[in-house]
């Protein structure tokens, strides 16, 4: 399976400062079938960057979609705009569940509206601390995921990216801790099982399963090589140039270990 490094952007960069780094980063990166670099600037970045991107090195995401396809959603950008600009759609981030009061209906509305145009939904789940010093990473874990999923075929699963993203390891969490390689690698097994019980080995072996919270140059190394983990999701430590390169060169370690 292809490793994936993704970068959320989030609300940051105007879309020149967008473009710079896009440029720099396609100087850096050859095309690779092993590797898939993927950028999600903000929406105003998308059109213009998406007319100087070379989608053989670099592909872009959208950080959110609006589930319908033409109507009165003032200040919404639908999956038919978004259609011939994006490969990839961050879908149900926890800074959108939590600061735009984003639902599980309205995350799996998403996830169908991406599969249905095309667009591959990177569909983000993870508990609090919470709900992890409460004991209930499990079931929050499961019912997420199987939410997000829930209007997925089987012959559709390919087409969807699963981000585990503990909330309590983002960098923008207060007090955020990072996340012990051990406690990753039980939630992965646990998303890869839930998804094998529903859908049957053979499809759930081909959905991606990335880490995301607090990635930097440093860790990427280890995250990677968590077993079960097909790439990492990475917000503050992609704004910076040299920082996302090297966490995209850090998968050459992962391969010649
Ligand atoms: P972080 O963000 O890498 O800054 O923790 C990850 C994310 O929010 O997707």
């Amino acid at each position: 399976m292809r490793t994936y490094i993704v970068g959320n952007w989030k609300m940051n960069f105007t879309v020149g400062e967008a473009s710079l780094f896009l440029h720099r980063l396609m100087q850096k990166i050859h095309p690779s079938r092993d590797v898939q670099v993927v950028v999600a600037p903000s929406t105003l970045a998308l059109q213009p960057l998406s007319l100087q991107v070379d989608r053989r090195r670099v592909k872009l995401a959208a950080q959110n979609v609006c589930p319908f396809d033409y109507g009165a959603y003032t200040g919404e950008t639908s999956v038919a705009q978004l259609r011939s600009i994006v490969s990839f759609a961050i879908i149900g981030h926890s800074e959108r569940r939590t600061l735009f009061s984003e639902t599980d209906k309205d995350i799996r509305a998403k996830v169908s509206a991406c599969i249905r145009s095309g667009i591959t939904p990177i569909v983000c789940i993870g508990e609090t601390f919470r709900e992890r010093r409460d004991g209930e990473t499990a079931d929050v874990i499961r019912d997420q995921l199987l939410s997000a999923l829930h209007d997925v075929s089987v012959e559709d699963l390919s087409k969807v990216i699963i981000a585990y993203e503990p909330v309590w390891a983002i960098s923008s969490t207060k007090n955020s801790r990072l996340a012990p390689l051990d406690k990753i690698e039980e939630v992965v097994s646990l998303i890869r099982r839930t998804l094998t019980h529903t859908y049957g080995e053979k499809f759930s072996a081909e959905v991606p399963v990335l880490y995301g919270g607090s990635v930097n140059s440093h860790n990427s190394s280890a995250y990677l090589s968590i077993p079960g983990v097909n790439g990492l999701l990475v917000g503050s430590a992609s704004l910076i140039s040299s920082e996302f390169i090297a966490i995209i060169d850090s998968i050459k370690n992962i391969r010649e270990a």
